[in-house]
């Protein structure tokens, strides 16, 4: 069995060092396909390196530009390499441009499309990610779904009906926040500092929005100010409107950092500020509160649970909630998210399949 895996963003990089590895494990040969989405050393190859991923045997090298730029380059280029390459299956991950166009190049080349993280919904069809992600699942065949939540939004969409399988396999984050905890590594920018709040900020409804930005910009800079130190390793796409609408940061910035300094940030922290999508579980899986500052969550799992809330791009939400649960520790509930195990069921399932 050959399986050609797409990825190209910074999740999708941590997400297939687990997969990659239970892939070797269980003897199916993958093909990696790099779509050059993220391209910074720190935004890509470090995480090649610090997480042993292969090197990949295509490099594409499709950045920026609009989204159906984006997205039409890339579906050209995926189509040739999978002509060469004629793989059994196509495996993506998560919502972004690189898992649509990795979908849809297959598809229509009668290749299997395995999709992991499939399910998730925000039921915002304004998020780039909620149109990716419900377009990836349409045309996939084997749906691995991360959480209960998403088998059953699946089923409200009546994925029952259609020639699919859907698979609860739990959440490979959690999978590699277990297997690399040890690895953790102070980032060597960082200033020493017994008390910091970790936060990240790149969601296109946060930066894409002057009045959101400004918002949170505001709410960071008090609590720096007045409650503890902010810690934010910011992503190029924040860093660039930010300086574009020249906004003050009075914040601790440092470069986005690699997965391991990632790690130690998330294990030090007294409460995180995101609106990631993977640093709020990661939040949870360290025992640290999340404030996620969006409007929705995928993630509601960690709503029901007290652990997470919604605070928006509202300044006085943002600081009362860090005000209310800084240094409050969360109890893990392991069940949430499959217990670490996600990476191998997918292996093994996809093995199982001829
Ligand atoms: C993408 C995903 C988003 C995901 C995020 C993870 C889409 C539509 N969005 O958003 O779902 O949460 O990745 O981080 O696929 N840039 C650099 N260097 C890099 C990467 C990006 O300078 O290595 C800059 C470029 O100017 C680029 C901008 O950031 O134009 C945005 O990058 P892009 O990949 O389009 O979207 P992200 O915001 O990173
Ligand atoms: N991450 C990292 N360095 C950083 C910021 C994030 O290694 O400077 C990791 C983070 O721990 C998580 C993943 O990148 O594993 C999340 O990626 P991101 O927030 O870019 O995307 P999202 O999950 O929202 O799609």
């Amino acid at each position: 069995m050959k399986i050609l895996t797409v990825i190209g963003a910074r999740p999708q990089f941590i997400k297939a060092s687990v997969v990659s590895k239970a892939l070797r494990e269980v003897d199916i040969q993958e093909v990696l396909l790099h779509t050059g989405q993220h391209f910074d050393q720190n935004m890509s190859d470090v995480f090649f390196e610090q997480l042993s991923i292969p090197r990949p045997n295509h490099l594409l090298d499709i950045n920026g530009g609009s989204h159906g730029e984006m997205t039409g380059r890339m579906l050209r280029e995926i189509e040739r390499v999978l002509l060469k390459e004629q793989p059994d299956r196509v495996l993506v991950y998560g919502d972004t441009n690189s898992t649509l166009a990795g979908a849809l190049a297959a598809v229509k080349l009668h290749i299997p499309v395995a999709h992991v993280e499939a399910g998730l919904r925000s039921f915002n069809m304004k998020m780039p990610e909620e149109i990716n992600r419900i377009l990836t699942d349409q045309i996939s065949d084997f749906l691995f779904c991360p959480t209960e939540t998403a088998i059953k939004n699946l089923k409200n969409e009546c994925f029952d009906n259609k020639p699919c399988k859907i698979f609860n396999v739990g959440d490979v984050m959690q999978d590699s926040a277990l297997f690399f905890a040890q690895r953790a590594i102070k980032p060597v920018s960082l200033e020493n500092r017994d008390n910091f709040i970790l936060a990240t900020l790149h969601r296109a409804e946060n930066t894409d929005s002057p009045t959101r930005l400004a918002a949170i910009v505001s709410a960071l800079n008090d609590i720096h100010r007045h409650i503890a130190a902010v810690v934010l390793p910011l992503h190029p796409r924040t860093k660039k409107v930010i300086t574009q609408h020249g906004l003050r940061l009075d914040v601790e910035v440092i470069d986005p950092v690699g997965y391991f300094e990632m790690l130690w940030l998330l294990q030090r922290s007294s409460i995180v500020l995101t609106d990631s999508g993977g640093v709020q579980k990661e939040a949870f899986f360290f025992g640290k509160y999340c404030a996620t500052m969006r409007e929705q969550t995928e993630w509601i799992e960690l709503i029901d649970n007290g652990v997470n809330t919604l605070v928006g791009a509202d300044a006085v939400r943002i600081v009362e909630t860090v005000l209310q649960h800084n240094g409050q520790r969360i109890e893990d509930n392991a069940s949430l998210y499959g217990g670490g195990k996600a990476a191998m069921r997918i292996a093994q399932i996809l093995s199982n399949i001829s």
